[in-house]
């Protein structure tokens, strides 16, 4: 293993006890993974909740430590969520020593020179990689999108090992780093209509099941599939398999500059999903029978700008009913946005909250008291019903409409 000089004096402590630590993980990792060397990365991006891995409050002090050692990251680095509105936590009750606890992280991130973020749609506000480039990516939303959609590579990085790439600008090369280790491996035969972006989500909620940490190749997509479908469909996946990558044929890059290779060289599972698959996913999905709905949150992952817009559409002149809180999450980047084209008005207005910097799930909602969440987002679901709320999951459109009614339409 070649470290460089910087990084023997790391190891040996000369920038604290906390960038040690770090460091002894990376090497831990590389030895595990027999990894080729090690490889520059053009990007970090790193959690950055209450509840980070490396131990929730005890996580939030060691980066204060680690950010008053004087060390500082080395390559550009990102950052995931939090769990508050970093302005606005007041107004969604989050109550204050939580919120202070939340920004004591924020605040030594920013100090070791972190780009705040705090979005997991960070190639909507500008890191957009290029194919072939390697990262160090932690929130498996973003990995998935990042390996899949740009065909840039990065493992699902751990909250410390993403912190030794960001102060080393270096990660051990094994896994998705490695050519040969992005082969799709089961091929989804499509044989569904997929009309909605909640259907990629049900598609992927079925099939990262069946695939575990397979390699997933889509055959029969429709090449016009937006960027807000592939979104839900990586993210689903992520959630119920293990998969950090996945080929669609004629959509995603390397796929398209080589069918055989990435789509049916090292196939060796084949499955077809027809209308009653989608139809068992969309059942599986739903994990309460009440249909008194009290919360309703959309944006997982973070909503784009057309989205959003499509929101404003369905509210204007609409009112929220009484008692039901509603969030629409997104980044600041993209709130600001909408904001100035009025639409974010036109939401509020109508008794929605457009949320940012966090989400329904990093978010202390069972603590605020919700008992049945409406969404249309697989991944939000499943961590959201985890928490022991009743969750009914659906098309925005009939999300929206339990915005109105307080109802979930069966
Ligand atoms: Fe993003 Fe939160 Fe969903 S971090 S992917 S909105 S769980």
């Amino acid at each position: 293993m070649q470290l460089t000089d910087y990084e023997k004096s790391i190891l040996a402590g000369d920038f604290g006890e906390e960038a040690k630590k770090i460091l002894e993980v990376m090497v831990k990792i590389y030895e595990i993974n027999d990894a080729n060397g090690f490889i520059d990365v053009n990007e970090v991006m790193l959690a950055s909740t209450q509840n980070m891995s490396i131990g929730g409050e005890m996580g939030m002090e060691f980066l204060t430590r680690l950010a008053n050692s004087g060390i500082r990251f080395k390559v550009k680095t990102i950052t995931d969520p939090v769990s508050i509105d970093l302005e606005g936590w007041n107004r969604l009750g989050i109550p204050e020593e939580y919120a202070q606890k939340q920004q004591k992280s924020v605040n030594a991130l920013i100090k070791l020179g972190a780009v705040p973020t705090w979005t997991c749609t960070p190639y909507l506000v500008g890191s957009i990689p290029r194919l072939g480039d390697h990262l160090a990516w932690v929130e498996t939303s973003c990995v998935i999108f990042a390996n899949s959609y740009f065909g840039a590579r990065t493992n699902r990085e751990m909250d410390i090992s993403a912190l030794a790439a960001a102060i080393t600008g270096r990660t051990p090369y094994y896994g998705l780093h490695l050519e040969e280790s992005r082969e799709g491996q089961l091929l989804v035969n499509l044989d569904a209509e997929l009309n909605t972006t909640s259907d990629y989500d049900a598609l992927g909620n079925y099939v990262g099941k069946v695939a575990g940490a397979k390699i997933p190749v889509f055959n029969n997509m429709k090449k016009n599939v937006s960027i807000q479908a592939i979104m839900q469909l990586g993210a689903a996946l992520a959630t119920t398999g293990a998969v950090t990558l996945f080929h669609i044929f004629d959509v995603t890059p390397e796929i398209v500059m080589d069918p055989y290779k990435y789509g049916k060289k090292s196939v060796n599972e084949e499955i077809t999903i027809s209308d009653k698959e989608m139809k068992v996913a969309y059942q599986g999905l739903n994990t309460t029978s009440r249909n008194d709905i009290d919360f309703v949150a959309l944006g997982c992952p973070h909503y784009t700008f057309d989205k959003i817009r499509e929101i404003a559409s369905f509210l204007e002149g609409k009112k929220i009913r009484e008692g039901i809180e509603v969030w629409i999450c997104t980044s600041k980047t993209v709130r600001d946005l909408v904001l100035r084209s009025g639409e974010i008005q036109v939401i509020e207005e109508a008794g929605a909250k457009v949320v940012v910097d966090t989400c329904m799930v990093l978010a202390p909602v069972k603590q605020m008291g919700f008992h049945v969440m409406a969404t249309d987002s697989a991944k939000a679901q499943f961590y959201v019903s985890g928490f022991g709320i009743g969750v009914r999951f659906g098309n925005t459109q009939k999300c929206l409409e339990a915005t109105l009614t307080g109802k979930w339409e069966e």
